[in-house]
């Protein structure tokens, strides 16, 4: 059986990227990842992470392109991620997490990543860096 999807989105603005922590469940709260969710039925991961930005953000973003590589979760999930714009809107923690915050390239080492996301992430630094 093929895994599900589980999407995450690398907001970037002005060179910095967007980390939210964890306010649930027990074992993830107080660790950061890249906001997203799963896929519902019938959706595109793009979708999925259109609206999984605005629920849990309030925003309204646009995935850019994806980021190479799949991650696994928990049984049965592998994490895709893609690089997205913020089109308008201001990001707060609306659900799932209870704080937000741009990271400069050089500031990325000093949030506690879930380990799942920390790929993700180093990838996204290096395009960050190369722009
Ligand atoms: O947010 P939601 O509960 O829909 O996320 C589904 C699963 O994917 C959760 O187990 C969550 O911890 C995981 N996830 C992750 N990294 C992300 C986004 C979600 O490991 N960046």
């Amino acid at each position: 059986m093929n895994a599900r999807v589980v999407v995450a989105g690398a907001l970037y603005d002005r060179g910095r990227l967007l980390a939210a922590r964890r306010s649930a469940p027990p074992e993830f709260a107080g660790r950061w990842e890249l906001p997203g969710g799963k896929l519902e039925p019938g959706e595109s991961p793009e979708e999925a992470l259109v609206r999984e930005l605005r629920e849990e953000l309030g925003v309204e973003a646009e995935p850019v392109e994806r980021v190479p590589g799949e991650w696994p979760l928990g049984p049965g999930y592998v994490l895709q991620v893609w690089t997205a714009r913020l089109i308008s809107g201001q990001p707060s923690p609306l659900e799932d997490h209870d704080e937000l915050r741009w990271l400069a390239a050089g500031e990325l080492d000093t949030v506690d990543w879930l380990p799942q996301d920390r790929p993700a992430v180093e990838e996204v630094a290096r395009r960050l860096l190369r722009d």
